[in-house]
């Protein structure tokens, strides 16, 4: 096993570390005082409840609860593993983590690894030199010329079990960089054999792993890295690496499914294609490609399986629509790929296609309304029922207003209503629970019950003023059942610090909500929020007698209802009409 890394090291370097650079260099914040704030990177919201501390050097979001150092940040956001978040910010501060630490076993030490994988990449590619002449005639049947096969580090594994192995001394590095194979019985052999090589590298040039082809139409036509400690298939995009290199902040950035068809792209000029390894494009892919770029186009076979492809990105797009980034579909006509395309058309020609790509929103709109009638009112009722989880799946903002402006439009509702509908407002909001609602609620909506849970957080004496907590339970709302436990509380110890208060909820279900709630700009005046938390009271027992007399009404229509009930409905009925 690895040395553990010395908690005392861990300690310098967070002292060292500025942890507003590492989240600034991530995510936009805005300075307030001696924190920065920011939409949280981690949920979607329309309202920043992410603040970094300078002074604490820690972030917290108040929506979703996420927390923690930048080293915590790092692992979270950047996807890192706990050594690589410190081996990372020990190379900004420049510190060297200490050597105990260092002799690490296999599979924790990752140099080893990105050594026989960069050894590898220029044997592959001494060999194309060399004795590659079938992979290079290969390549030049399929247009593609020296430079570019240069440009992407493109080499070849000849044929023969053991080319690798011999040329390289770190057999256990090979393993872990999988690409030997071990038969069980101590001996191993070359992965890649008689392949034309494509290097899979990272945003820092490293050589992760490998895809390899075979020259002509042999099974399977790729083989490719397995999964390795440098290595999540899911992550990675070939070709953004080279990319980057001539260009920081291309234009766009056109998303393929294959190697061969980000090489031929390359090759007709076309160079700003990045591929997915054969996995559907991942949330993360997303992000980080509007990292990079403001305008991504998914390109897409025309045939039915595409169109499925594409509607998988779609949905993992929709949690990085911004408003200012734009995302757009390009489905290709029947039987053509990229690389077929560009082939045909030249670089002009595929440049032209992706001017007349189909905008994300028109997509999902055509697609949504496709499954539909939506002449009639059960049609546009499945089509809102459809578009619900994906408009959830929108950060809150202009580009998702607009998106349930339009679908409320074709769905002949009201947009407000519809935008309630997808925040959990209305309908099905009693289905949320208050630390779910908060996680999925971009903006603090002014209800009641927050409002009373809000103003108790800062004054916990006004609890006294409550007659009966326990009535507040049986009212159907998202929240009261806190609220009146909160009211319990506060009843008891009239001066108990809010601080207090908000601890006896760590670690419950409430954790995060409250954690918002307490820092929420509510905007209620000192001098009145006695007054305004005495409403909001009010409002909560005006809701309890509504949904309290719909209660006994049903039991009435059903013939259920007792004579106490009868009563207390004829009471409630007088009451309701003062
Ligand atoms: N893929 C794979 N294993 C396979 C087939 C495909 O890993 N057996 C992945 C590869 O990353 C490949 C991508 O899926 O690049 C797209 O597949 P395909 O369109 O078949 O490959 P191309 O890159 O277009 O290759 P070619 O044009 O040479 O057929
Ligand atoms: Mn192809």
């Amino acid at each position: 096993m690895a040395g553990l890394i010395p908690q005392h090291f861990i300690d310098e370097l967070l002292a060292r570390v500025d942890i507003v650079e590492v989240v600034g260099d991530r995510v936009s914040l805005k300075r307030s005082g001696s924190n920065h704030h920011a939409r949280c990177p981690f949920h979607n919201e329309r309202t920043p409840s992410f603040t970094v501390s300078s002074t604490k050097q820690f972030y917290h979001c108040f929506g979703c609860g996420a927390h923690g150092t930048a080293i915590r940040f790092l692992m979270e956001y950047d996807g890192m593993e706990f050594r690589e978040a410190v081996a990372h910010l020990a190379d900004v501060v420049g510190l060297a983590i200490p050597e105990e630490a260092q002799d690490a076993g296999p599979g924790e030490d990752h140099q080893g690894v990105y050594r026989v994988l960069s050894h590898a990449t220029e044997l592959y590619r001494g060999w194309l030199r060399q004795d590659g002449q079938r992979a290079v005639d290969y390549l030049k049947g399929r247009g593609i010329s020296g430079e570019t096969a240069q440009r992407y580090a493109l080499g070849f594994a000849p044929p023969g079990w053991e080319n690798l192995l011999r040329a390289s001394d770190d057999r256990d590095a090979l393993k872990a960089a999988g690409l030997v194979i071990d038969r069980g019985d101590n001996r191993v052999y070359d992965r890649f054999r008689d392949r034309l090589m494509f290097p899979i590298r990272d945003r820092r040039g490293r050589v992760i792993a490998f895809g390899g082809r075979v020259l002509g139409d042999g099974e399977p036509k790729y083989l490719n890295s397995p999964e390795t400690a440098v290595f999540h298939k899911g992550h990675e995009l070939y070709g953004l690496y080279e990319l980057l290199q001539r260009e920081r902040n291309p234009e766009a950035v056109v998303v393929v499914e294959g190697y061969m068809d980000v090489i031929a792209l390359a090759e007709a000029g076309v160079d700003h294609a990045v591929a997915t390894l054969g996995t559907a494009t991942s949330v993360r892919q997303v992000e980080r490609l509007f990292r990079v770029t403001k305008d991504l186009v998914f390109c897409f076979d025309g045939d039915e399986a595409g169109r499925q492809a594409a509607w998988r990105a779609l949905e993992n797009v929709l949690p990085a629509m911004r408003e200012g980034r734009q995302a757009r579909f390009l489905f290709l006509p029947e039987g053509d790929d990229p690389d077929s395309l560009v082939q045909r058309a030249g670089g002009a020609g595929f440049e032209q296609a992706m001017a007349g790509a189909q905008p994300l929103s028109d997509f999902l709109v055509a697609r949504l309304s496709e499954q539909v009638d939506l002449t009639s009112m059960d049609g546009r009722a499945r089509l809102l029922d459809h578009a619900l989880p994906l408009l959830r799946r929108l950060p809150a903002d202009i580009y998702r207003h607009m998106l349930i402006e339009r679908i409320a439009g074709m769905g002949r509702v009201g947009t407000e209503y519809l935008e309630g509908v997808v925040d959990g407002q209305e309908r099905d909001a009693s289905r949320e629970r208050p630390a779910t609602t908060a996680r999925r609620e971009p903006t603090l909506r002014r209800t009641s019950v927050r409002l009373a849970i809000a103003l108790l957080l800062q004054q916990p004496s006004l609890g006294a003023d409550v007659a009966e907590p326990a009535s507040l339970r049986e009212i159907d709302l998202p929240g009261v059942g806190l609220l009146a436990d909160m009211v319990e509380i506060a009843r008891k110890q009239p001066n108990i610090p809010a601080g207090a208060l908000l601890e006896r909820f760590r670690g419950s279900e409430h954790e995060s909500a409250l954690w918002r709630l307490a820092t929420w700009d509510h905007m209620v005046p000192e001098s009145g929020q006695q007054a305004e938390f005495l409403d909001a009271l009010a409002r909560l027992e005006a809701i309890r007698r509504d949904q309290r007399l719909q209660y006994l009404y049903d039991r009435l229509q059903r013939g259920q209802i007792t004579n106490e009930e009868l009563a207390e409905w004829n009471r409630l009925l007088q009451g309701a009409s003062r």
